[in-house]
């Protein structure tokens, strides 16, 4: 996963990650060129500058980010600005909201999860009986079990291992021990880089939040479990009622334990998108599919990718086992199952 900061060009894992920006640039520039063709062809008389504001509907990512404008400038994206933007949306947005989804994909397809999926698409069925079948930022802001799913499988499935930091200043950070509440001070010197492990932070977030829970009494019920008491509550339980109390979330543990996106000035940039985009994937996938896992077994490598893919099986939820059998009969046809 890492390398040293070397460029010893094909013989260093730098040298070869950057051969590889380089080679990934040079198509993304390619595919601008086909966007702004593509563009030029829709309207000739316009060129990517001066359609500004229009109101024609633009065809994926790449044609709305020609489309962009900077509401305080009213400046465009140069060529350049364009080409980070689509780097980011690729390696920062893509992998890290995509392997969420196969996380979500699977926790719900277990069917020891048939409680959660049960109340979620509960909530969804009401959700689109007062706000109707579109999804809105009105109906998005009225899904708290929605999201605590959402939260529950970045908390249980931290997608990034860590994040670096340098001290600014000399530090002593503190440490307590469990057992006995005896501090132990560290020293670390100002220039010493650190990482934070949040994968390991985020997980325990959860009994941090619990231990301060002692005795409170599970309100929400139906959910996976329906815990009495705290010590129920343990951090490798996929619980996603411990978000719906701000008493007992993770949310409230001591800061920056749960930290899935990062924390700080550098959080994740992408956050606000990523959370918008779970939420309509994982409202559209209750609302109206089934699904199964193909591979119960798939091997799931750094950055926790399941290894080929997660194959899945999806059937629209009104067909029932006639979709099942369809999908099925649909996927052995393509060679997925032996
Ligand atoms: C589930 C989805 C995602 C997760 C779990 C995630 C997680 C993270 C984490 C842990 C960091 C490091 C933050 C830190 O250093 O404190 C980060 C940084 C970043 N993320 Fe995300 N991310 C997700 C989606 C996205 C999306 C959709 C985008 C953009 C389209 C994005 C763009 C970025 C950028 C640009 C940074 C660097 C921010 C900086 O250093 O100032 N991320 N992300």
């Amino acid at each position: 996963m890492m390398g040293l900061p070397y460029n010893l060009g094909r013989f260093s894992k730098f040298g070869r990650a950057l051969k590889a920006r380089k080679r990934v640039l040079s198509r993304i520039d390619g595919l601008i060129d086909d966007a702004i063709e593509r563009k030029k062809k829709k309207s000739p008389s316009s060129d990517v500058d001066v359609d500004v504001g229009s109101k024609k509907k633009s065809r994926n990512a790449i044609d709305l980010l020609l489309s962009a404008v900077d509401p305080e400038t009213g400046e465009m994206a140069t060529r350049d600005e364009l080409k980070d933007q689509i780097l980011t949306q690729m390696f920062a947005g893509h992998e890290t909201t995509g392997t969420t989804i196969c996380r979500l994909l699977k926790e719900l397809s277990s069917p020891s999860r048939a409680g959660v999926l049960g109340r979620l698409r509960g909530e969804q069925a009401s959700c689109v009986e007062r706000f109707g079948p579109a999804l809105t930022p009105e109906s998005m802001r009225h899904m708290p079990y929605t999201d605590a799913v959402i939260n529950e499988t970045l908390r249980a499935w931290p997608i990034v291992h860590g994040v670096f930091r340098s001290a600014l200043k000399d530090l002593a950070v503190e440490s307590v021990d469990k057992e006995t509440g005896e501090s132990t001070f560290y020293r670390v010197p100002e220039g010493w880089r650190l990482q934070l492990v949040i994968s390991s932070t985020t997980r325990e977030s959860a009994g941090a939040a619990a231990s301060s829970l002692s005795g409170v009494e599970e309100t929400a019920g139906g959910a996976s479990s329906s815990p009495s008491s705290a010590s129920s509550k343990s951090k490798s339980d996929f619980d996603p009622s411990r978000w719906l109390s701000s008493a007992t979330s993770p949310a409230s543990a001591p800061s920056g334990l749960y930290a899935p996106f990062g924390l700080g000035p550098h959080v994740c940039l992408g956050m606000s998108l990523a959370v918008q985009e779970l939420r309509a994937c994982l409202a559209l996938m209750v609302r109206g599919f089934e699904w199964e896992v193909v591979d119960e077994k798939e091997a799931w490598v750094p950055p926790k990718l399941p290894e080929r893919g997660l194959e899945v099986l999806f059937w629209k939820k009104e067909e029932g086992e006639a979709g099942k059998q369809r999908a099925i009969a649909a996927a052995q046809a393509k060679g997925w199952i032996e």
